[in-house]
């Protein structure tokens, strides 16, 4: 079962392993895994725990941060081992679940990004953990979330898409979604609810405009 996890230590050999994998693909950028500015990804236990405090630290609203960019909280995406279902969870991927857009990041690189292990893709691991990120976006107050795939990235629209994402246009080669969160998806059941919410009289009728 996939699941997000906040980086840990207890995920380092999978991770270490995965990070090798994402290089040998010819991957090394590893979308949402906050490690672009790390010139070198050091995956020993000391590189590792500098890293995952690094990535913590990023979601702290009281951490000053460089103009131009906004907190963001790191996920990695974590499942049982392909071949040992019984087996400690371990890293299958990233999700960065940016807390506030840019210029930039409206245009061309959203609220979220993510990526999944080369040898873990096509399990649906991207598709639940976003539905999962969408979770934590409403947590943030988020109601909706802009999210952003390369005009060929077939893949990362299905995802999108799957979630919910309503197109909205291409900037630059990009195409741009918003995704309703959980918030705005559980405000529109409680106005579909015949019981009652913003929307309706308690008999399910539309209640009037003021
Ligand atoms: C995009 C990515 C995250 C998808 O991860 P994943 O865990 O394999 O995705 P899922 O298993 O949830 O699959 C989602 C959908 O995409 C489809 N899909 C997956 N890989 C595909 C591919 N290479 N070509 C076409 N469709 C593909 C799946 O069949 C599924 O569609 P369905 O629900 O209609 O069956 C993964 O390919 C990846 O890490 N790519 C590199 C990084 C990246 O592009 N990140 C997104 C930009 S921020």
């Amino acid at each position: 079962m996939t699941s997000l996890d906040r980086p840990d230590l207890r995920f380092r050999s999978s991770w270490a392993a995965a990070v090798a994998e994402f290089a040998a693909a010819g991957e090394a950028t590893m979308h949402g895994s906050g490690l672009w500015e790390f010139e070198h990804v050091d995956t020993t236990e000391d590189g590792a725990r500098g890293i995952v405090a690094y990535l913590l630290a990023q979601a702290d609203p009281a951490l000053a941060l460089p103009e131009g960019r906004v907190h963001c909280t790191y996920f990695w995406i974590t499942d049982k081992p392909a071949d040992d279902p019984t087996g400690e969870r371990e890293f299958v991927g990233y999700l960065a679940l940016r807390h506030s857009l840019t210029p930039w990041l409206l245009e061309q690189g959203g609220h979220i990004g993510y990526a999944v292990r080369p040898s873990r893709r096509r399990e649906g691991h991207a598709s639940r953990a976003l539905v999962l990120a969408l979770g934590e976006a409403a947590a943030l107050g988020l109601d909706r979330v802009l999210l952003t795939a390369d005009e060929d990235n077939v893949a990362s629209w299905r995802v999108i898409e799957a979630a919910g994402g309503v197109y909205e246009d291409s900037r630059k080669g990009m195409r741009r979604y918003w995704v309703p969160t959980a918030a705005r998806t559980a405000a529109r059941t409680a106005d579909r609810d015949p019981g009652g919410g913003p929307g309706r009289d308690g008999a399910g009728r539309p209640r009037a405009r003021r």
